[in-house]
């Protein structure tokens, strides 16, 4: 039976929250370089990081500071230079490609700035896709899309094509399909790097419940001071490495609206990386 305070991952239980768990990601000395020519870019240099179960990390920094490398590495979709990443205790890059693609598909979920939504099939289409992916079969994979879609709002725009929603919806449509597999990690970058701010402000407020209310762990890297400072968990990048590492003691809701900024600066002083955040993060594009 699982209790509150636990999520069951990889067959086994696992503590959720961040009080003396056991980490559902690790990462140890992780290294990316890349080689275009003759330049070659450190762009990870051997970086360390645990995410417990439950978390919700939001990770900022200037531009080309690694928060996309540290996102595509830590997840497995690129390859690391060095280092070890495990996930539930699986080391992800000990497992051969196929493999690694294949459990990637099952553990994990993505949310990407430019949608990646496929264009000819249908919002309900888009998001059974990683059921189907998985060996779930069509009628069930079908059902679970659609209660999917419901969680997230678009019940009513299953039959829709990604152009013919908006881009919060459209945007919504990748959370669902993110979630619909219940992966342990949703990574997303930039989620709400091309909506307006009354649909960025819905976007988080969804992560923001799926997070609280589901225990959904997600890391995710932002450009907007709001999410970052409103965020249970803040990490700043700079240059390849993670220079600072703040949990909040209390999580209001993560949102760009004015509810969640202002329990962020009712309810706990700015630590050095959060204060870091209107001088460092205000100018960096
Ligand atoms: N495919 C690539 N080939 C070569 N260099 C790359 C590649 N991708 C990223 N880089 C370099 O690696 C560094 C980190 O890039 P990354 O995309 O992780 O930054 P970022 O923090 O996500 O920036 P932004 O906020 O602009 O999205 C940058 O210096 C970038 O130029
Ligand atoms: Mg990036």
């Amino acid at each position: 039976m699982r209790r509150r305070g636990q999520r069951c991952f990889a067959g086994t239980m696992v503590e959720t929250g961040t009080q003396g768990a056991q980490p559902l990601l690790r990462a140890e000395g992780v290294r990316k370089i890349y080689r275009t020519g003759a330049v070659e870019v450190a762009a990870l240099r051997g970086l360390d990081l645990e995410v417990a179960a439950g978390e919700l990390v939001a990770v900022m920094g200037p531009s080309g500071s690694g928060k996309t490398t540290l996102l595509n590495c830590l997840s497995g979709l690129d390859d690391i230079d060095g280092g070890r990443v495990t996930l539930g205790g699986v080391d992800l890059f000990a497992m051969p490609d196929a493999k690694r693609t294949e459990h990637r598909a099952r553990t994990m979920g993505f949310v990407f700035q430019a949608f990646n939504l496929i264009p000819v099939f249908t919002a309900i289409e888009n998001v059974e896709l990683p059921l189907l992916l998985v060996g779930v079969g069509p009628k069930e994979a079908r059902r679970r899309a659609a209660e999917m879609l419901d969680r997230v709002g678009l019940g009513a725009r299953g039959a829709h094509r990604p152009n013919e929603l908006s881009g919060g919806e459209q945007q919504r449509v990748t959370i669902a399909r993110a979630l619909v597999a219940r992966p342990a990690i949703v990574w997303a970058d930039e989620p709400t790097g091309n909506l307006d701010s009354e649909m960025a402000a819905q976007v988080m407020d969804l992560l923001n419940t799926l997070n609280r209310d589901e225990g959904q762990t997600i890391i995710l890297v932002t450009h907007d001071p709001a999410i970052g400072a409103a965020a249970g968990r803040l990490i700043l990048m700079r240059d390849g490495a993670l220079v600072g590492d703040e949990r909040r003691a209390v999580r209001p809701a993560v949102g760009t609206g004015a509810a969640g900024t202002a329990a962020a600066t009712r309810r706990e002083p700015p630590g050095p990386a959060r204060a870091a955040l209107g001088a460092t993060l205000t100018h960096e594009r």
